[in-house]
């Protein structure tokens, strides 16, 4: 069985825009739905699972999409703890050996080839896999000069070589990132993402290859690059 879980809690502080970025609509929908849509577009997924803030009062309800269930539930306060909200809310058929592929909901740019390779991957190795992309900057580390207020200076260079970054999906069994969320939680440390919560129990997840497109939108910049990218899809 393969569930999707979707953290869409966030207030989108740094996106400054009228709503929260997961509402922002391009091509008619909210980055939301294009998430949604892009998950259900591999026939593997059976379900969907979305974190919502407490007070959230733009979700459109849905119930079902691509003839598939969508069920929602309250987020926390960071994204690792929406995550493991919407794990623990899971209806009770999904197994601990469920795959659960976490998605945010501000990358409406998934593509359906990277989500099907991506799901290959992780059905076929037992520490999960994430999409990701190689670093293809010179990387700078900065000095503490814009947490002093003053002007920023470069430490060093970052060799890049093995560095990737991470996107979404990241896909993981179900009772593995439970346990490893609550894990880094008693241990206070903030996850940025599920594979940091895996690697502190020493998995070592796999990384695909994904399209640089599948973009995360924080900007209003990135919501015009990502309409865009969604236009030119059917050509
Ligand atoms: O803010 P950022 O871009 O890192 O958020 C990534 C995803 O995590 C977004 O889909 C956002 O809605 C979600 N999130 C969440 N709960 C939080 C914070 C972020 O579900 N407390």
């Amino acid at each position: 069985m393969i569930w999707a879980v979707i953290p869409a809690a966030g207030r989108g502080t740094r996106f400054g825009g009228p709503l929260p970025k997961q509402y922002m609509e391009i091509a008619g929908r909210p980055l939301l739905g294009h998430a949604l849509d892009a998950l259900f577009a591999d026939p593997r997924v059976d379900g969907a699972m979305v974190a919502l803030a407490a007070d959230d009062d733009r979700w459109p309800g849905w119930t079902s999409l691509h003839g598939r269930p969508v069920l929602s539930c309250v987020g926390g306060g960071e994204r690792a703890d929406s995550v493991l909200a919407a794990l623990q809310a899971l209806p009770a058929d999904v197994g601990d050996d469920a795959l659960i592929l976490v998605h945010d909901a501000a990358r409406p740019n998934l593509h359906a080839l990277d989500l099907q390779r991506l799901i290959d991957a992780a059905s076929a190795d037992a520490d999960g896999a994430i999409l990701a992309a190689p670093v293809r900057d010179t990387l700078k580390r900065a000095d503490a000069g814009a947490d002093a207020g003053a002007d920023v200076r470069i430490l060093a260079t970052q060799p890049r070589d093995h560095l990737w970054r991470a996107l979404t999906p990241q896909a993981f069994r179900r009772g593995d990132l439970t346990a490893a969320l609550l894990r880094a939680r008693a241990d206070d440390v903030a996850v940025t993402d599920e594979a940091m919560a895996m690697e502190r129990t020493g998995a070592r997840p796999r990384l695909v290859e994904g399209r640089e497109d599948n973009l995360k939108v924080t900007t209003p910049a990135d919501l015009a690059l990502a309409e865009f990218l969604l236009s030119r899809r059917g050509q």
